[in-house]
């Protein structure tokens, strides 16, 4: 166990370490519940550290059985040794070799970090803290070593022996009933992209020809019988390769790649050199038992592990405040990947719609931090959206400021420079200053302030002049830590339109030229006020076309305007924002009880006109029609939240346009039904898309009808994307027939614990006041388990994170269920109960009542004894 400790670390107390480890040596004999491990390091003493430092190495929850130094067995008066550290005070000058012998129990290990294991199988987790959980180390991530692991165990528990890097040589030993492997990683790489699988596992095979002409051996091992799982994911591995190669001219490196599916992961995957190791969820589909959206997943993150070989493992993290270095980048790179595999358009939307849903309103409530952070307690938390999905759209911002040439001879320039170094987002900064010449300090700020900037707008139209004069201000709300805001560079992409849907020609004397020749204003103090002249009348402003800066742009214009724009915007992205904004405004108009119905007519007649253009475009149309969800809704509202109001105006839209556009929904219901045999190609998608919002909103406007399309629909789905949309509408209809879909679903799934999941996150999104009670007999279930991260996330996650009327229940039923749930899971699995505690990061934006009762809540986990370090810091910044 981690003990809660009160140090905070500081990216300001950065220092090189004392020693360098050259070499590693490690030696497995895997055993359920007493592993031994030998680790051979070759060590010497660091020329940037302190001169005569002791050696101190990180552990945790270790036992530790022996250490020889240079071959001699050292005594306990040679080292000082607890489970958390092994400290030698007194070492050569000279270099010299350490040996260290530990002993593990991976059955015990329910943390799912260091070594474990997954149903029958061992494996490892080693980001960020994990290898100190296998031996004493050098744990951080500047250490770099080149590494030989030899595994050994009997061969019917484990026949298959994995680690990274190239396998080396195997053999059989004591007559054949033990068995051994020896894997060697060339390449110098910090201790948390170690690992080690060994397992009884069904693979699937296949090999990639790199752009030089070497063949790479492909492999993806998953559980017996899984194999034709596995077959999507292995396709989309060697897209990733070759797009890579074309993309960014990164070719692979070693002669083997493997990934490993296991069903028990506290994340989505791990990139550890040449052995990835996923969450079986990112692996495995089928049309029967996977959606298009878990099809995307696999393509997605199967993309990101396999570009972390470049950013992040051939150049890694200095130390772990630079976490967005690898991260954001690679985000970047899966998101521009995808993007190029499936419509570039639908792709931006839906990353947009996901950086509002999790990443501001962790920017805008107490769990905030800059991208690069400064102070941490516990690493583990900083594995956030702001890191990840705000990380990657500075570097897209970047890349719009600097325009694609420049960009791509910066990404050149950091791959030659740092390549086989832990860097730092300076460095990475610094190359992209050579690049485009320059000045980059400015844009840095991004990096290390905290809070989405709210962009502010005012536009005046003078006829006589014919100048129409746009006002852009700045100002970045105080987030935890940082009550001073400065102003950040945003590139601010626009066009201005004639009434009649003309993209006029920008001339202004307030704006550059290379700023009017890229439609790109660079917003980088507190105000700018740009007049364009020869505009021959009002004009309707696009801003932040493509979202060209993770801001807020406020106000929304004029209704007319974003009739306007949805109807003719070459700019795809601002066509969808269009749409949400105008079904915001009439949501809100129906909270706040004015014009409701005149408001909701604009909107309803523009999605009727995209409805009868669906056709060239059926992946945008869903996306266009799918209002803002419950999280946008809270998020606009900013303050006093009622989530019960706010599911009422957004239902009672739903139903008004349901029943607007009945005749047109269905018509696209039935015309986009599926023709033959599933594909997962996203044009396949976008129709299935489609007719499965077309389906929700035919419900919303008449509960009868859409109880038939869609028990129909559920009837005769060939594919697990169809019959989950009938049943997701049939969850919310209520009724007998849901509760017979659910029975049936589950008779034809029961077991498939990846489908069952499904089943557990419908349940637990049910916006009923029953719900609450029926998450609690599912936890009772005998498919869930609170050992498993994906049944926990499936059940208690959906239901904090996606039933917001039933999680912020006015009796606090909903709290007192996540509550419990937390601190019992916490003392197996702190990671996974402080990512659950997280659900709460809103909760000041909540009106006084329900402010109160989270308050009570966060108070009483936090009296709770034995708390880990995770989840103590989650409860204690909530409550900040
Ligand atoms: N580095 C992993 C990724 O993003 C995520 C991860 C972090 C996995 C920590 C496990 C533990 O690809
Ligand atoms: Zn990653």
């Amino acid at each position: 166990m981690r003990h809660p400790s009160t140090a905070a670390i500081r990216l300001a107390d950065y220092r090189p370490a004392d020693f360098v480890i050259d070499s590693v040596e490690l030696d497995f004999s895997l055993n359920p519940t007493k592993t031994k491990v030998v680790a051979r390091l070759a060590l010497r003493r660091n020329p940037a550290g302190e001169a005569g430092a002791p050696l101190v190495l990180d552990g945790d929850d270790l036992t530790l059985i022996g250490v020889r130094l240079d071959g001699r067995a050292l005594g306990p008066q040679d080292y000082a040794a607890t489970p958390d550290k092994l400290t030698l005070a007194a070492v050569p000058d000279a270099p010299f070799v350490l040996e260290i012998e530990t002993q593990v129990d991976p059955s015990a290990n329910t943390q799912l970090s260091g070594l474990y294991r997954s149903g029958s199988a061992y494996c490892t987790q080693c980001e960020a803290e994990g290898f100190r959980r296998i031996t004493y180390f050098l744990d951080r991530p500047d250490v770099l070593s080149v590494y030989t692991t030899r595994i050994e165990a009997e061969k019917s528990d484990a026949p298959i022996l994995l680690s990274n890097g190239n396998p080396v040589e195997s053999g059989d030993i004591d007559g054949g009933t033990r068995h051994y492997a020896i894997w060697r990683d060339p390449f110098p790489k910090p201790s948390y992209l170690f690992a080690l699988v060994g397992g009884d596992l069904g693979v699937v095979r296949d090999a990639f020809k790199t752009m030089s002409g070497r063949l790479v051996d492909l492999a993806i091992y998953v559980e017996h019988g899984k194999e034709p799982r596995a077959g999507y994911a292995m396709d989309a591995l060697k897209r990733s390769m070759r797009w890579d190669e074309e993309k960014f001219g990164r070719e692979y490196d070693l002669d083997v790649f493997n990934i490993v599916a296991v069903s028990d992961f506290n994340m989505g995957a791990m990139e550890n050199k040449g052995l990835n190791i996923f969450n079986d969820k990112y692996v495995l589909a089928s049309p029967e038992t996977a959606t298009d959206g878990d099809y995307a997943g696999i393509e997605g993150v199967i993309a990101h592990e396999y570009f972390h070989n470049w950013t992040g493992n051939r150049i890694t993290c200095r130390d772990w405040f630079q976490l967005c270095l690898k991260e954001g980048l690679t985000v970047f790179r899966d998101q521009e990947f995808s993007a190029d595999m499936r419509s570039r358009a639908v792709e931006r939307i839906s990353d947009v719609r996901g950086l509002r849903l999790a990443q501001f309103p962790e920017d805008a409530g107490p769990l905030a931090h800059p991208v690069r952070p400064d102070v941490y307690q516990e690493i583990n938390n900083f594995y956030t959206a702001t890191v990840y999905e705000k990380g990657a759209e500075i570097i897209r911002a970047l890349r719009t400021l600097i325009g694609e040439d420049d960009f791509r001879r910066g990404m050149d320039l950091y791959f030659e420079r740092f390549d086989g170094a832990a860097a730092t987002v300076e460095d990475f900064l610094s190359c992209f200053a050579e690049a485009s010449g320059r000045d980059l300090s400015h844009f840095a700020l991004w990096y290390s302030q905290a809070g989405t900037p709210l962009v502010t707008t005012s536009e005046e139209y003078d006829a006589a002049a014919k100048t129409f004069t746009l006002t852009l201000r700045q100002e970045t709300p105080p987030t935890p830590g940082q009550s001073e805001k400065r102003p950040v560079v945003i590139p601010i992409a626009l066009a201005l339109f004639s009434e009649n849907g003309q993209k006029l020609d920008l001339a202004s004397e307030d704006a550059s030229a290379r700023e009017l020749a890229r439609g790109l204003i660079e917003l980088d103090r507190p105000e700018r006020v740009i007049r364009f002249r020869d505009i021959p009348s009002r004009p309707v402003a696009s801003l932040l076309r493509g979202f060209s800066a993770p801001v807020r742009l406020e106000p929304a214009p004029a209704s007319e305007d974003l009739e306007r724009l949805l109807a003719h915007d070459d700019d795809p992205f601002n066509r969808w924002q269009a749409a949400q904004s105008l079904a915001l405004r009439a949501i809100f108009a129906r909270v706040n009880g004015d014009g409701a119905a005149s408001d909701a007519r604009g909107l309803t007649d523009a999605l009727r006109l995209l409805l009868a253009k669906a056709e060239g475009d059926p992946a945008f149309a869903a996306q266009a029609l799918s209002l803002p969800s419950e999280i946008d809704l809270a998020r606009e509202k900013g303050s006093d939240v009622d989530p019960d109001v706010l599911f009422a105006a957004r239902q009672s839209l739903r139903a008004e346009i349901g029943r607007a556009l009945g005749e047109a929904l269905e018509t696209i219901h039935a015309r986009f039904a599926d023709p033959g045999a599933y594909a997962p190609d996203a044009a396949s998608a976008g129709r299935r898309a489609l007719r499965n919002v077309a389906l929700d909103l035919i419900a919303a406007g008449d509960a009868d009808k859409g109880r038939a399309l869609a028990q129909a629909q559920f009837e005769t789905a060939g594919n697990m994307t169809d019959r989950l949309a009938a049943l997701a509408t049939l969850a919310h209809l209520g009724g007998a027939a849901r509760e017979d879909a659910f029975a049936r679903f589950y008779a034809q799934y029961a077991g498939d614990a990846l489908v069952i999941d499904k089943w557990f996150s419908l349940q637990a999104t049910i916006p009923e006041e029953a719900t609450t009670r029926r998450v609690q007999e599912l936890m009772t279930h005998p498919e869930f388990s609170m050992s498993n991260p994906n049944r926990v996330r499936a059940l208690i996650s959906a239901f904090a994170n996606a039933n917001l009327t039933r999680f912020h229940a006015l009796d606090g039923s909903g709290y007192d269920l996540l509550t419990r749930v937390v601190l019992e899971l916490d003392p197996k699995n702190p990671q996974l109960s402080a990512r659950l505690l997280s659900s709460l990061r809103s909760w000041r934006t909540l009106e006084a009542r329900r402010r109160e009762l989270v308050e009570t809540r966060l108070k009483h986990i936090l009296a709770a004894e034995n708390l880990s370090a995770d989840l103590r810091d989650i409860a204690t910044r909530a409550l900040g």
